[in-house]
């Protein structure tokens, strides 16, 4: 009988091989190098004939870990950690896609992300088509002969829409595309796209999966096919996720489920209360029923997630005035801590774009984004009030 039944407890379970000392929690294996009996054992090692570690660019005791509570939690075959979320999202396509390859994605990814579709892939000669958030029926029109990927996150950063992973799923599948879902603003256990047809699902570790804003990390997990294509080239190449923040990270998986909860019951407060509030003009979160996808986010995420946008009264002045006038909150470029934290995108990570540019990935001049924290509940809502009036 297979006793472990339950995320949670795979999460706490899921552990490497216990050494000769017997130690209770994992220790970190802090080790650049392992070393090999002799030379026969060697030659079998790195020939794959024994399953053994080699070299901590390839792998690891403490990334192994790590990879193998991602892939038990996204119900994937086979993962790979990196160094960081944007490793993990250049590696994958570095490793699956070749010169004069083409993909379809979402309009609102990630800034990175998107400089990879504008910048450096183009320099490959590989060129992204886009559609918006609301145009999923739009999808078919732009896949061509040579388009290998269809690539979104959904919620998407920082405007929260929500993209349907079951139609993203049907369309990948009948036009034979590898489906790639950054999963950062979810986390698996709010939602698990490759139970949609996603192939790869990526994330960035120093999100909601460290929860603690210690440490930057990545992965990607999915079918083996693709994850052993996307080890080689990482292997080679070498972004691999140090076994320090590996140990952190396998660390913070122990306590995912407990701490999301929190945080979106925290978050659906903070929602509440922006829906009444007179200084907004709107409030959007996954679960709030006014939510343009709420359908679709009830159907596909346990609960809504700890992002909250929302336009404040007033536009760009008014933001940074809002920014100027929180107290406790912390004004920083992450999300997914512990901590509270605000920002206003139009002056700040997305201030070099034109105003049109940012209205076409959802970024109004007065968008707030509002990463909820685990602190009191009175006290995030607090603060918000007082800067919301100043
Ligand atoms: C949705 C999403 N994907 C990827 C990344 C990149 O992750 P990292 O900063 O770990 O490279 C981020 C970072 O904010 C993100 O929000």
């Amino acid at each position: 009988m297979r006793i472990i039944k339950h995320f949670e407890t795979e999460a706490i379970r899921t552990q490497s091989k216990r050494s000769h000392f017997g130690e209770h929690a994992t220790p970190l294996y802090m080790t650049s190098s392992f070393v090999f009996d002799d030379a026969e054992d060697m030659r079998a090692s790195f020939a794959e004939e024994k399953e053994k570690n080699l070299y901590s660019r390839f792998s690891n005791p403490n990334t192994t870990e790590f990879v193998d509570k991602i892939v038990a939690m996204e119900g994937a075959e086979s993962g790979y950690a990196f160094a960081t979320g944007m490793a993990a999202i250049f590696s994958t396509f570095g490793a699956l896609l070749n010169s004069g390859d083409h993909i379809v994605s979402a309009r609102s990814v990630f800034g990175s992300t998107h400089t990879l579709f504008t910048k450096y892939l183009p320099k490959w000669n590989i060129e992204t088509s886009y559609f918006k958030v609301n145009e999923v029926d739009k999808i078919e029109s732009l896949i061509k002969p040579n388009t290998k990927i269809l690539y979104a996150e959904t919620p998407t950063n920082p405007a929260v829409d929500i993209l349907d992973l079951e139609r993203l799923g049907k369309i990948a599948k009948k036009h034979n595309l590898w489906l790639i879902i950054d999963n950062c603003f979810a986390t698996p256990y709010l939602q698990r796209p490759i139970e949609y047809g996603a192939d790869i699902v990526v994330h960035s570790a120093t999100k909601l999966l460290d929860g603690q804003g210690r440490v930057l990390g990545g992965v990607a997990v999915g079918k083996k096919d693709l994850i052993r294509e996307i080890y080689l080239f990482s292997r080679n190449t070498g972004p691999a996720l140090s076994p320090f923040n590996a140990w952190v990270l396998s660390k913070s998986l122990e306590t995912l489920a407990i701490r999301v909860e929190k945080h979106c019951e925290n978050a659906f407060k903070v929602a509440l209360f922006l829906e009444n509030h007179s200084n907004i003009n709107w409030v959007k979160y996954p679960f709030l029923k006014s939510h343009p996808q709420y359908e679709v986010a009830k159907k596909q995420m346990k609960k809504g997630g700890n992002i909250v946008a929302f336009e404040i009264k007033g536009g760009i002045e008014a933001g940074r005035n809002f920014l100027n006038s929180i107290e406790m909150c912390s004004l920083s470029a992450n999300l997914g801590d512990t901590r509270t934290i605000v920002t206003h995108p139009a002056s700040t990570t997305h201030s070099k774009l034109s105003e049109n540019d940012r209205l076409e990935v959802s970024i109004t001049d007065g968008l707030v984004r509002v990463s909820v924290g685990l602190e009191y509940i009175e006290d995030i809502i607090n603060d918000l009030d007082q800067a919301l009036r100043a």
